[in-house]
């Protein structure tokens, strides 16, 4: 056996693997410029003057098969717009998964809302529906799911609760673009869907997002408003009906997009068959790959997995250092190694100046945000280990990175 690249052996990948980070693992070619360069000529570089983030909306939307889509700034953005939809009372409570971008908590703090972290399923770390059930009270008022990695949370279960309890449903597709449940896209099931267009993302406009849903109106304030200032610009003049921030997408960001989305069908699939290439090549060792739900189509973002640790005689941080030696790009657990609710935002309410709203409003819901609160969400993020996935992985990436952990497997074995 060759010795360990961190012991001074060679890498078991030679080279680099494709990456988000650039052009090695990016389709960004012609079309983008041709889309770009119509822009630029125009001189028009805003949504209010242009034709790209309208027709961008449009594609969106067809390829969702939804009435309404609206171009925003982020996914962060797209996930504040659809709380301030919601419009919540402060203090309302809103459920999430505490393994998700903080992109995803941060709109339900702004809008001075209680998050309620729920725990997640362990085989899939997707928010599970009787943690959900369980932290339900008389001051919920939705549901945020995140179908983490990729792969589609439990969406029967979820919307029977939704159903059952009055609860509004966003979904977190900021990873899922084209994931499917029981034949259904992510982002159509509840009542939003928001996605990111961040530059890791299956498509790319560098940041960029979408809100999605065919409902508008419902809590009395229109959707496109929620990210324009609340300004009803259909109706002329100027007027301004509730607090809303300027999230307005760029035609440039616009003429990215319609150029990736018309590749998007391929990029995910080749993101779902090099990862189930690799699963192949990995299968029967000691590799668990986090996978999608039976019935559902996962589109990897990541390509999660865990180790049977009874089995290694090294910590997974000893072994995550050693595949990063190899050549591997990754890192240990997502959104890092502890669930959201324990970094300072939460822990510690580093709000809005010193005073700690919404955690601090009287009667309202206060966890103690420095505990095990979802013990399951905090063993998945000590375990288990994601890798970067792009749609450029060909077959001898996929088998240099099979290499590589089966390597440090032999070598860290019991
Ligand atoms: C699950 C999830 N939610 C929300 C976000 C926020 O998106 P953005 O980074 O575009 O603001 C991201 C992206 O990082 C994400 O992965």
């Amino acid at each position: 056996m060759q010795d360990l690249a961190i012991n001074g052996g060679p890498r078991a990948i030679e080279g680099t693997l494709p990456s988000f980070r650039d052009a090695s693992g990016r389709t960004l070619g012609d079309e983008e410029m041709k889309e770009l360069s119509d822009v630029l000529k125009s001189g028009s570089l805003s949504f209010l003057v242009g034709p790209k983030t309208g027709e961008f909306e449009r594609q969106f939307a067809a390829r969702y098969g939804v009435s309404h889509a609206v171009a925003v700034s982020s996914g962060t953005a797209a996930l504040h717009t659809a709380v301030i939809y919601l419009n919540p009372e402060p203090g309302d409570e809103i459920i999430l998964s505490p393994i998700t971008d903080v992109g995803t908590v941060i709109p339900i703090i702004s809008q001075l809302a209680i998050p309620v972290f729920a725990d997640v399923d362990p085989n899939t770390h997707n928010i599970d529906p009787a943690s959900i059930e369980r932290n339900i009270s008389t001051r919920t008022r939705a549901i945020i799911v995140t179908h983490v990695y990729g792969h589609p949370a439990d969406m029967d279960a979820i919307m029977a609760i939704a159903k059952k309890h009055n609860l509004f449903v966003i979904e977190d597709c900021a990873q899922a673009h084209l994931a499917s449940y029981k034949g259904k896209l992510c982002g159509t099931i509840g009542n939003l869907g928001c996605f990111s267009f961040q530059q890791s993302k299956h498509m790319t406009t560098g940041d960029g997002g979408m809100v999605i849903s065919n409902e508008d109106g419902r809590f009395g304030r229109g959707l496109r408003h929620c990210s324009d200032k609340g300004w009803p610009r259909e109706r002329g003049g100027r007027d301004h009906l509730f607090l809303a921030p300027n999230y307005h997408m760029t035609e440039l960001q616009a003429a990215v997009g319609l150029a990736q989305l018309k590749k998007l069908d391929r990029f995910v699939k080749a993101r779902v068959d090099a990862a189930d290439r690799l699963s192949a090549l990995l299968s029967g060792g000691e590799v668990i790959p986090v996978l999608p739900l039976p019935g559902t189509t996962g589109v990897y973002f990541f390509y999660s997995f865990r180790l049977d640790s009874q089995r290694l005689s090294r910590p997974i941080p000893e072994v995550m250092k050693a595949l990063t030696a190899e050549g591997i790009d990754g890192f240990i657990g997502y959104p890092g190694q502890i669930p959201l609710y324990r970094y300072p935002l939460i822990k510690e309410h580093k709000t809005f100046g010193s005073s700690g709203l919404p955690f601090t409003l009287d009667g309202v819901r206060k966890d103690d945000f420095d505990t095990e609160l979802c013990p399951v969400a905090e063993r998945a993020c000590r375990e288990t280990i994601c890798m970067w996935w792009t749609d450029r992985m060909e077959d001898h990436h996929l088998r240099q990175i099979a290499d590589a952990i089966r390597k440090v497997i032999m070598a860290y074995r019991n």
